[in-house]
């Protein structure tokens, strides 16, 4: 048993309820009690205890959208132009898988535990990132991804899915859970889709998928026109019709509960009630969206519709870097339209609770029961806890517990 605490004690509820001097007092299995630092020292006399000065506590975070095995584009994809950069990762995706991607993948878990945190969503295209990110101490949600809109190997594509989940069931722990991604309505063949969705329902699996993320994409699943149409005849020699509307895409998915949608950018109020009756949630990555599509997802409209809004940062594919806190920071200078501290208070919860709400995890808030995982960061001098400090001013985390043990 141990107990830490700090000037603030941010538990990331609902409320937003903050505990000035407040202390925790934990396990490796959970939260024991959440009571003023004081009044802990005094009740547990002999127990291990550390307060942070000028510091807040705060639920280790969650990167709900990440793509290890680009880690090591700097410089080589196209920006600026959806196009333009899903051109440029065909043409270089052999180039950025070879080389020394191991450590690049490890420095990009670096990143992320250097930015508070805890807790990743991994799409995996290809496996490579399965040994690094299962022995990480980051807990980890593993997205076996399946693409591929070639009927004639079809088949082919489903067993090197299949047989890449079986690999990553291999590591399945309380910190590693294997579970399934499908890589978008515009590269994925309706039957491999069919499939998948079957799978992932037999193995009762979290579920993620890219949508609606471009304007190209709207295009294509509208019209069967645009640049996919250009993209098919360039890259796979073949004359295709969009193998799915946004609607038939979107019914596709409603069996399942609590789907991860990564982007929808061009999504409208018509997508966002059915993501609602779904209860998914919509993770949203700014900078890649600033990076690829010149634009910012509207996070009220988000809100408005009930839906969770949970925050990624996309590969360094899409990013210079994969800090969470950077990404924070961007976006609170991108939605300039909102009240700064009410923004801050927004962001804060998308990468704690709102990754976490309505799942079995029980992370993302400080409270009783819930798992030991805690990022503590330096704030300035200040007498009142605002969510804004925090993402201004930390540049990195001070410390992060992951199940009640120090991991940096
Ligand atoms: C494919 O593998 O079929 C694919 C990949 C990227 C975009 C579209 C299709
Ligand atoms: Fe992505």
């Amino acid at each position: 048993m141990r107990i830490i605490g700090a000037d603030f004690v941010a538990l990331c509820n609902a409320e937003f309820d903050v505990l000035k001097q407040g202390g925790i007092c934990f396990d490796t299995n959970g939260i024991l009690e959440i009571a003023p630092y004081m009044q802990l020292r005094q009740k547990y006399k002999n127990v291990e205890a550390q307060f942070y000065d000028s510091c807040v506590i705060t639920p280790s975070f969650a990167n709900m959208h990440l793509h290890l095995e680009f880690s090591q584009n700097d410089g080589i994809l196209h920006f600026g132009d959806f196009g333009k950069w899903l051109d440029s990762v065909i043409e270089k995706r052999e180039v950025l898988m070879s080389g020394d991607l191991q450590s690049a993948m490890q420095a990009g878990i670096n990143a992320c535990l250097k930015s508070g945190v805890g807790f990743v969503g991994a799409i995996s295209s290809n496996g490579l990132d399965l040994e690094v990110l299962a022995n990480a101490p980051l807990r980890v949600l593993y997205f076996n991804e399946a693409i591929g809109s070639n009927v004639q190997i079809l088949d082919v594509l489903y067993q090197n899915f299949q047989a890449r989940f079986k690999e990553s069931q291999s590591k399945a722990s309380a910190r590693f859970i294997p579970a399934v991604a499908v890589h978008s309505p515009y590269s994925v063949h309706s039957k491999l889709l069919q499939k998948v969705l079957e799978f992932a329902k037999e193995n009762n699996t979290p579920l993620s998928v890219h949508f609606l993320e471009s304007c190209a994409e709207k295009e294509w699943l509208m019209q069967s026109s645009g640049y996919f149409s250009a993209f098919y005849e360039k890259f796979f020699n073949a004359k295709l019709k969009s193998f799915f509307s946004v609607d038939s895409f979107l019914d596709a998915f409603s069996d399942f509960k609590g789907v991860y949608f990564t982007h929808c950018l061009e999504a409208g109020s018509k997508e966002f009630a059915k993501i609602f009756r779904m209860q998914g949630k919509i993770i949203t990555c700014p900078k890649s969206n600033r990076l690829l599509n010149n634009k910012f997802l509207d996070i009220n409209c988000i809100e408005q519709n009930g839906i969770p809004l949970c925050i990624g940062t996309d590969g360094k594919s899409s990013n210079d870097t994969l800090s969470l806190l950077d990404e924070l920071r961007i976006a609170l200078f991108a939605y300039a339209d909102m009240p700064l501290e009410v923004l801050a208070r927004k962001l804060l919860l998308s990468v704690t609770r709102n990754a976490f709400v309505d799942t079995s995890l029980p992370l993302g808030e400080l409270k009783c029961g819930n798992w030991a995982d805690f990022a503590v960061f330096k704030l300035p001098k200040v007498e009142e806890f605002l969510a804004q400090h925090l993402i201004l001013y930390a540049k990195e985390a001070q410390q992060l517990l992951i199940q009640g043990k120090e991991v940096l």
